[in-house]
């Protein structure tokens, strides 16, 4: 089958011909038609798991996706052959990922029926962005008439994030460059600031000079993380996907500081799909591009400036 891979953590990800993998007992396998990008893919080619799993090699990339049901491994009882599904397919230890032709997961893993009436292109972009959307808003605990910055709005957890957050009725104010204040607003931002467009905090400070009660970042490091916490009223939270922020520190000034590292499950995809069917959570694709092309979109999105999903067709 084709797939994208790395022979070795550091290499240029590249097209080969590699094996099916096989269903083990408990898994499914699943032709994929779609697999969504993440900032996530380019991080493992370079070696951010090379500490914590043994990679089989060459490594297929990708984490997300979304396609059919091919075969079901012994004892597989939830799900059958020829239904739709998403979630999460990245296996290091066993060289799997979702940017190829087949890909497996356990089913009691982080794979969910699709939506009703969604397409394989907008599932393949929602399980990793939005479970951690989801995640972060309860780790929040945002509630409604909080003021709420989300840093990062314009990518694919902010979008998410941006709309869940003015969902609870939270006063939203959000990230954005001037070409995209438009789209956050449409989603439910009722305030945006331009992060290249001088001071963030003075931009912030000058419609809630009380300050706010909650940052959800998916973008700063820990000097700025620091500078954002200063508009953070006594109680408020900071919580944060790039591990930017010291909950010890946090919790001196009054604040409370958490650093998620997001686990996608069979459970939150489902809450995904009832959001997503009800409406209340819309996926927006920048681009898609043929399974070929996953190179040069990884090295797109490392570049920066995503204004929505990139999503493979494969
Ligand atoms: N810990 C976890 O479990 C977990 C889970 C999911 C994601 N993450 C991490 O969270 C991060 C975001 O993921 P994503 O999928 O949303 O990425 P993405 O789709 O690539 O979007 C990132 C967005 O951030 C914006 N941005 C960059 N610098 C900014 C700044 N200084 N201020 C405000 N906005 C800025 C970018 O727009 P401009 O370039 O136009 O500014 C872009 O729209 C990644 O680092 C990812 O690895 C962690």
């Amino acid at each position: 089958m084709r797939a994208i891979a790395v022979s070795e953590y550091g290499a240029t990800p590249a097209p080969m011909n590699l094996p099916r993998p096989e269903p083990r007992p408990g898994e499914i396998l699943v032709k994929m038609i779609a697999a969504g990008l993440n900032p996530l893919d380019w991080k493992v080619a370079d070696g951010m798991l090379k500490d914590s799993a043994d990679a089989e090699f060459p490594l297929i990339l990708g984490r997300d996706g979304a396609g059919v049901v091919d075969e079901v491994g012994e004892g597989v009882t939830r799900l059958r052959h020829g239904e739709q599904v998403y979630g999460c397919f990245l296996d290091v230890e066993r060289g799997t990922g979702s940017f190829a032709e087949y890909a497996v997961v356990p089913e009691d893993g982080p794979v969910a029926r699709m939506p009703d009436g969604m397409i394989y292109t907008q599932a393949a972009a929602v399980p990793t962005a939005g479970t951690t959307a989801l995640t972060m808003m309860e780790t929040a605990g945002v509630a409604e008439g909080q003021a709420v910055l989300v840093v990062g709005a314009t990518g694919g957890v902010g979008q998410a994030l941006v709309q869940l957050a003015a969902r609870e009725g939270a006063k939203v104010i959000a990230t954005a460059r001037a070409d995209m204040a438009g789209t956050v607003r449409r989603l439910g931002a009722d305030e945006t600031v331009d992060h290249t467009a001088g001071d963030l905090n003075r931009q912030v400070l000058e419609v809630h000079s009380d300050g706010i009660d909650a940052v959800l970042d998916v973008v700063s490091d820990t000097g700025a993380t620091e500078g954002i916490a200063q508009l953070l009223r006594p109680g408020g939270v900071y919580v944060s996907t790039t591990w930017s922020v010291n909950p010890d520190a946090m919790e001196a000034q009054g604040l409370r500081g958490v650093n998620v590292e997001v686990e996608p499950s069979a459970e939150l995809l489902d809450r995904l799909s009832e959001l997503i069917d009800a409406g209340e959570l819309r996926v927006s694709i920048e681009r898609e591009v043929p399974l070929e092309d996953a190179p040069d979109a990884l090295a797109g999105n490392r570049a920066g400036g995503a204004r929505g999903k990139t999503v493979i067709r494969v």
